[in-house]
């Protein structure tokens, strides 16, 4: 049986079956399905079954392993985090803000992996908003305006210890090592490029970018309340209904997506329930591994 594709009919997404990812996948599985994941930008794979060693495996037909700061990795495959919720966890729902995991790092995540384990029967859908869309719907002016600007982008408004996953969280299951370290700021331009397929991107989000670096090209001319106004409203574009696929889960799927090209958020709707799944980011292929401790 071949590869099969069913596209969401959203604004990005498909549902990829036809493939075992139990067994090793031949060069020509993995160039086929990197070409439908750069095409639809999301891919879930319903039915499958894995364990942490398969997982892992897959991960790495698409990069190496990402860096992980302030979540604590399985004690024996450190690359994979849980993302958790108890049935009777009362703590803020997690990451349900836009955003593209880690942009804060210097070198952010080219793609996450997430598989589903523990899924609730309603609710807890993710949000995925397309933002090559979102770039291509602005307007001629302002894609002028932020072509060569650049967003500072920083974990600290969840990270840090006055962070919403800092010292006052409380109740929570996940393993959330907050620091001072979240502090810490880098800069990405507000545009990307695709290294792959060359589409534009807006690259920012309300979760991580905290303003414009003034000293980005072409942010001189700018007032900081310019700046200000001008990232509020790029948040407000890039989460429109019209770009945002909705992703359903269930047991065994895993789900793959290109963070330099999608937001993601996390929704509720199941309380009462437990949601467990793994996730594992993953970098370029040309970053050096990190180091697990
Ligand atoms: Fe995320």
């Amino acid at each position: 049986m071949g590869i099969e594709v069913e596209v969401s009919g959203q604004s990005c997404g498909a549902l990829i079956r036809g493939v075992d990812l139990r067994e090793e996948l031949s060069p020509a599985q993995v160039s086929e399905i990197r070409g439908i994941w750069l095409d639809h930008l999301v891919v879930g794979f319903p039915d499958q079954e894995l364990n942490c060693e398969q997982l892992e495996r897959v991960a790495l037909y698409f990069g190496v392993f990402g860096e992980d700061p302030y979540l604590e990795g399985l004690a024996d495959h450190p690359h994979i985090a849980e993302i958790r919720r108890e049935a009777d966890e009362t703590s803020s729902l997690f990451a349900d803000n836009f955003h593209s995991d880690w942009s804060f790092l210097p070198v952010p995540p080219v793609a996450t992996l997430l598989y589903g384990i523990d899924i609730p029967p309603v609710g807890g859908d993710t949000l995925f908003a397309n933002q090559q869309m979102a770039y291509e719907a602005l307007d001629a002016q302002t894609k002028d305006r932020i072509t060569h600007l650049a967003g500072i982008h920083s974990a600290r408004l969840g990270y840090a210890p006055q962070g919403r996953y800092g010292e006052s969280d409380a109740g929570r299951s996940m393993a959330i090592v907050y620091s001072e370290e979240a502090m810490a700021t880098h800069s990405h331009p507000l545009v990307l490029a695709h290294p792959e397929t060359g589409r534009k991107a807006l690259f920012a989000s309300g979760a991580y970018t905290l303003g414009i670096d003034p000293n980005s090209l072409d942010a001189a001319e700018m007032t900081a309340e310019e700046a200000h106004e001008l990232l509020i409203g790029l948040f407000r574009h890039q989460a429109q209904g019209k770009f945002v696929y909705r992703h359903s889960w269930s047991a065994g799927m895993l789900t793959m997506w290109d963070n330099r090209s999608v937001l993601h958020a996390a929704t509720g709707g199941y309380e009462g329930h437990r949601r467990l799944l793994q996730r594992i980011t993953i970098a370029p292929f040309d970053q050096p591994q990190p180091v697990s401790t």
